[in-house]
This record gives structure tokens, sequence and C-alpha cells, in this order.
């Protein structure tokens, strides 16, 4: 199983980098992981340049997705939402359909846990198609790191449990009834 994992925080030093590395390490065993390099090297949406060939960036990020059989956006939270980077990187897949009946993990992290970024963002996740298994926030993220480990048992509890329903949502979808 392939699982994508997109940050909606563009800096070095991010907390929701750290809780990427934490998803990482609790995806059970098997299981490939990697984080998506930079929605911030997508260029603005605009329609008049979603047509063939897509810009290299988008392609990728089309491709990225395309290829995952789920994916975990963590996030911060911006100005009571989410990043503006994030609306535009999910806005170039509006139409080209990467996203829609993908199982996706939302994580908020941040100071106050990010929710009205989780609030922002699970409708646009639902609106778009994608199969919103869980929406968790981690509040006081960075009080709850021991270097790059997270070592708070109702956070690790949290994270472990919408990887759970994550992996089970990914893996109806590779083996459906017959
Ligand atoms: C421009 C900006 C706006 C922010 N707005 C909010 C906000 O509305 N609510 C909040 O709880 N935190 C807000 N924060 C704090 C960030 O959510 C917090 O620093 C978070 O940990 C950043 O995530 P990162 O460490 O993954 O980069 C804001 C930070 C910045 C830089």
């Amino acid at each position: 199983m392939d699982v994508l994992g997109v940050s909606g925080s563009l800096q070095a030093a991010s907390s929701n980098l750290l809780v990427l590395g934490t998803v990482a390490d609790r995806l059970p065993a098997g299981t490939a992981f990697h984080v998506f390099a930079s929605t911030g090297d997508l260029p603005a949406f605009n329609p008049d340049l979603d047509v063939e060939p897509a810009p290299e960036a988008v392609a990728r990020w089309r491709a990225e997705l395309a290829a995952a059989d789920a994916v975990v956006v963590a996030t911060p939270e911006y100005a009571h939402s989410y990043p503006g980077h994030l609306k535009n990187a999910l806005d170039w897949v509006v139409g080209s359909g990467e996203l829609v009946d993908k199982p996706v993990l939302l994580i908020t992290a941040g100071p106050g846990g990010g929710v009205k970024a989780r609030e922002a963002l699970s409708p646009v996740l639902k609106v778009i198609s994608s199969d919103l298994v869980g929406a968790i926030s981690i509040a006081a993220v960075r009080q709850k790191y021991d270097g790059t480990e997270l070592v708070d048992a109702d956070a690790l509890a949290l994270v472990d449990q919408g990887l759970a329903a994550l992996v089970a949502a990914a893996s109806a979808r590779s083996t459906p009834e017959a």
C-alpha cells in the first residue's frame, strides 16, 4: 500500500511535518509512505492553465495522488482556516479527480489544535468526493514531541485510530466485494 503525506506547512521546522513523520512510523509494516515535495511549487490555479499538458508541478501532484492508495493531510491553522497553498493544490484536482473516492485522513496540529482549519477543510475534502475517513486535531503539538518522537499517549492513540481507519478504507477499496 502506498500512502502520500501532504503538509499544509511549507516551513522546514514544521510541527505538521513532525506529525507526518509519526504517521510514517505508525503505518503498518509494508506500507510505503512519502510526503509530497511541495504544494508550494504549484502555480495559482487558473482554468486557462488547466489544459493538456498540465504545468509540470501540477502533473507531478496529480500523478503522486493518483498513485497513492490513501492520503494523510497534516496542516496548521492560518487565520482561522487552512493555508492558501493547500486550497490551491486542492483546486488543481477538482476537475481532474485524483481524490475522488480516495481515503483521506485529515490531521490538524498547532498550539490550539487547528480546530478551525479542520472545520474549514473537512467540507472541502468531502465536496471533492474524497473518502474522508477521519479528522483529528493535536493541540499543543510542540509540547507533545520529544525531538521527533510523539510522546503523548492520547495523541498517539488518535493517530493510530485514524491510520487504522485509513488503512481499512484503502484495503477495502483495493479488494472490492464481488
Ligand atoms: C500567518 C499565520 C496565521 C496563523 N493563524 C492561526 C490561527 O488562526 N489560529 C491558530 O490557532 N494558530 C494560528 N497560527 C499558528 C500556527 O497554526 C502554528 O504556528 C502552527 O504550529 C504552524 O504549523 P507548522 O509548525 O506545521 O508550520 C498562525 C500562524 C501563522 C504563521
